[in-house]
């Protein structure tokens, strides 16, 4: 395991992977070594000491692809530090607020109390509305309920990521 973190993303229309580059950029500029990859071109964690994993969120959900690799390197995840994020809630206020307290899918708590992550953050989220068919508006306006637009708070997701950078510099190397 060398010193190299990942910050790996599933994200359907682009609004996480954004977040995942600036999370990578961030993590560069404060000197660390960050690959930022989609998580289906994950197949090996080695490489890594640290895992940053995020997902956009779908009616209260993250993408499979995203849950998948939860799931399926619980135990190389439990050996590293771990930071998870979802990218959901649009519209103005503290996005777990929006979501209820909600922060992470109730399928996925078992898996993420094992691996015990540093943190479960939740970001505001971009519903760009010109992307989405008929039926996908429909399901914005009468179950998730939130409004249209990009809301990510890009200075908030920079403070983040900040703080998970200075965890990670002052840490020894876990093995
Ligand atoms: C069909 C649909 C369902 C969604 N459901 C939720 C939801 O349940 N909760 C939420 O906070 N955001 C929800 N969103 C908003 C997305 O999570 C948000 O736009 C996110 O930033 C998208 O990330 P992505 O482009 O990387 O997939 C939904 C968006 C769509 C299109």
């Amino acid at each position: 395991m060398d010193r190299k973190i990942l910050v790996a993303y599933a994200s359907q229309y682009g609004a996480t992977q954004e977040i995942a580059e600036k999370i990578g950029g961030v993590l560069g500029q404060a000197g660390l070594q960050a690959d930022v990859f989609p998580v289906d071109r994950v197949r090996d964690l080695t490489p890594y000491q640290a895992v940053i994993l995020g997902s956009g969120v779908y009616i209260g959900q993250w993408n499979k692809e995203a849950a998948a690799f939860l799931q399926a390197n619980e135990k190389a995840l439990a050996d590293r530090r771990v930071w998870l994020f979802s990218s959901g809630p649009t519209g103005s206020g503290d996005p777990v607020e929006l979501l209820n307290g909600w922060r992470l899918p109730a399928a996925l708590q078992p898996v993420a109390d094992r691996i015990q992550p540093r943190d479960i953050a939740v970001f505001h989220g971009y519903i760009n509305p010109d992307k989405l068919n008929f039926i996908q508006k429909w399901v914005i306006k009468t179950i998730v309920k939130k409004p249209f637009g990009d809301f990510r708070d890009w200075d908030t997701i920079a403070a983040w990521t900040t703080t998970v950078a200075a965890e990670l510099k002052d840490a020894e190397p876990v093995r």
